[in-house]
């Protein structure tokens, strides 16, 4: 007997879903039944998710999304709900890269472009899809934060400010639509292996993966699989009693972090 699917019949955008932990969430969503609409700002990267997805059999589609363009996400949802029938499902993953640099060194700019992307991007794509998981008679919301919203890091008070932000409205959505049958949650990730984090502060993904490692009580980063994997949990029916609160996914790292004589 085939295994039961986690996500049958549900309906997802993946914002950011062209990065690699949005494309590991989209592609397990997908596999676990969802169908998927696939948003990113790179169009291109949007298609390689929704290219991998359906030479797996599953079904997604691409959309070019700004996530700091309020008419852009309504025009998301209103796909979403077009293309698929309704909307149950929503993983906020999309996040920009900010320079490292201090209060003193860091752009006004740059200070904003974490908060537009990161935190406002979630503002409307929620602003938008809670009316649509109504609707559909509830819904699950995934918000990606970071171990860095729960810490703070060097030179790094524009992405930390906003993760920890994001951790908050997390709470706000779960207490405001409740009673609507709409769960939200958090995913905090400690060190992935991806680009993104070993291009900020090593030079190749080797590099970061062998400096970081042992500063994990696992001994190693973390697979985008392994955010995919609380991502379907959450967004499911198995976390049914589960609403308002932050799954840290970070290989130990915030259980130890300070007794650490290698803080990375
Ligand atoms: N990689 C890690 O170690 C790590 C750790 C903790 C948290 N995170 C979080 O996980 C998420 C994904 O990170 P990743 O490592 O996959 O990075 P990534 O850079 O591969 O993915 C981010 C994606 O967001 C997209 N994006 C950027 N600005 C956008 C916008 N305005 N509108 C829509 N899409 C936009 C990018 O094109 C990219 O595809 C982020 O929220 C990040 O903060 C990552």
């Amino acid at each position: 007997m085939a295994a039961a699917q986690m996500l049958e019949g549900r309906v997802a955008i993946v914002t950011g879903g062209g990065g690699e932990i949005g494309s590991a969430i989209a592609r397990r969503f997908a596999t676990e039944g969802a169908a998927v609409l696939v948003a990113d700002i790179s169009a291109d990267k949007a298609a390689a998710t929704v290219s991998a997805i359906e030479s797996n059999g599953g079904n997604a589609h691409p959309l070019a999304l700004d996530v700091t363009r309020a008419e852009q996400c309504e025009q998301a949802v209103a796909e979403a709900v077009e293309r698929f029938g309704k909307l149950t499902t929503l993983a906020n993953v999309a996040a920009t890269v900010t320079p490292q640099g201090t209060v003193e060194t860091l752009s006004y700019d740059d200070w904003r472009s974490a908060f537009n992307v990161n935190l406002d991007g979630m503002f409307w794509m929620c602003k938008f899809a809670v009316p649509e998981m109504r609707k559909a008679g509830g819904g699950a919301i995934v918000n990606i934060a970071s171990s860095h919203g729960h810490i703070g890091m060097p030179r790094r008070p524009a992405y930390c400010s906003s993760k920890a932000a994001v951790l908050q409205f997390t709470k706000c959505l779960a207490i405001d639509f409740g009673a609507d049958n709409i769960r939200a949650n958090s995913i905090s990730p400690g060190a992935i292996d991806t680009l993104r984090a070993a291009l900020q502060r090593f030079k190749s993904r080797e590099e970061a993966n062998a400096t970081k490692g042992p500063a994990y009580l696992v001994g190693r980063t973390g697979k985008t699989e392994e955010i995919a994997a609380g991502a379907a949990f959450l967004a499911s029916e198995e976390a049914a009693f589960m609403t308002g609160t932050d799954m840290l996914i970070d290989g130990g790292y915030m259980a130890f972090k300070g007794t650490t004589t290698n803080p990375v």
